[in-house]
């Protein structure tokens, strides 16, 4: 059972003594190390202590990036609801030194106009978002994934328009490929807006960046944040010894299905939590330190369902080294 909050909240005065911030790309911005995202376990479904309970904790160990999407919830809409109550209670007056991000581009209202990249739906949707959140601006908006039909030019020159209105301070990409990315670096630089960041996802599990999205995006002077470095769960301890009825796997309606915890799933995951072990990490460091080992690695971007989940993945940073051995064990354990 989730523990009441203290009504009145004041954030650690050592929050800046242990993580890490990294600069994103070729920009004058650092985030942390380990961002913290509200896509599942802040909507209104769920209970709003623990929700506000993970963004304390996380503010108080130097987690200040928060990502959100305006489809976010259950029901879509509702963990920006959340975080704008929580930015009114807890943290209102630290927001400068926040990070607060959301997205556009996927489905989030009916007809022609309520998903993808034109330029009706984005600035549209931003300030739904604004509204939904109670802030002025936020610090990163982003598309959320590339559109085929919408002219480039027109998904990018939106983007710079809600900069040059005050509405958003960055803009970035998200799910853009190499060729993509390159495209949308180009037409944003000329616009005069340039491109922060692209947001991606990347896991032991999930490697299609690694053969040319990091290359493009260190040349292109592009951060990159990775969604999704512990898999869902799946590089954590969660489900060493069968799937937890609270777990994300258990859960209905989400995209970690069940039948994806099998044998063979298990037999790596234990090579890895070993190899973690040895490392003096739980497996979710270990797959968080891991995506962080590139030069173009900006952040790994977490979710989470407690806060002791927020605690052990922040601590992280206290081991960000990998030796040659320890990387090929890991990819004997992945093959
Ligand atoms: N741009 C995009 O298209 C896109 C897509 C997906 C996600 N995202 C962003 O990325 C964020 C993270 O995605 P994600 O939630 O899939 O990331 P993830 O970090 O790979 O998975 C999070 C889940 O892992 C488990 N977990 C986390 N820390 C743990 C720990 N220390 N020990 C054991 N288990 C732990 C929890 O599972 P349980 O819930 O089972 O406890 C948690 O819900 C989202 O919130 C969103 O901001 C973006």
């Amino acid at each position: 059972m989730t523990q009441p909050v203290h009504p009145h909240y004041l954030p650690a005065e050592d929050r800046y003594h242990n993580m890490a911030y990294l600069r994103s790309g070729r920009s004058g911005l650092k985030l942390p190390a380990i961002s913290l995202g509200l896509w599942h376990n802040f909507g209104g479904v769920d209970t709003l202590e623990n929700s506000r309970a993970m963004v304390r904790r996380a503010f108080d160990l130097g987690i200040t990036h928060f990502d959100l999407a305006n489809n976010y919830g259950p029901p879509p809409g509702s963990a920006e609801d959340t975080f704008g109550e929580i930015l009114r209670k807890d943290l209102h007056a630290f927001r400068d030194e926040l990070i607060i991000s959301t997205k556009a581009g996927y489905y989030m209202w009916p007809g022609p106009y309520g998903e993808w990249g034109s330029r009706k739906y984005l600035i549209s949707s931003l300030d739904q978002s604004l509204k939904r959140m109670g802030l002025e601006y936020v610090d990163i908006f982003y598309h959320h994934r590339y559109d085929p039909e919408t002219p480039l030019e027109e998904t990018m020159s939106a983007l710079d328009q809600v900069v040059r209105q005050g509405k958003a301070l960055y803009v970035g990409i998200s799910n853009y490929n190499a060729e993509q990315t390159r495209e949308a670096a180009r037409i944003l630089r000329e616009l005069g807006t340039p491109c922060l960041i692209n947001q991606v996802s990347y896991s032991m599990l999930n490697r299609w960046v690694e053969p040319d999205l990091l290359d493009a995006a260190e040349q292109e002077g592009v951060g990159l944040i990775f969604f999704s470095p512990l898999a869902q769960g799946m590089l954590t301890d969660r489900y060493l010894h069968g799937v937890p009825e609270d777990s994300r796997a258990a859960k209905p309606g989400t995209f970690l299905k069940r039948e994806r915890i099998t044998e063979e799933y298990l037999t790596r995951a234990r090579k890895l939590n070993a190899i973690a072990l040895m490392r003096g990490q739980t497996l979710a460091q270990m797959a968080l330190a891991w995506v962080m080992r590139h030069s173009a690695s900006t952040s790994a971007l977490i979710g989470t369902s407690t806060v002791q989940q927020v605690e052990d993945c922040a601590a992280t940073v206290q081991q960000l080294n990998f030796s040659a051995e320890e990387l090929a064990a890991i990819e004997a354990a992945l093959a």
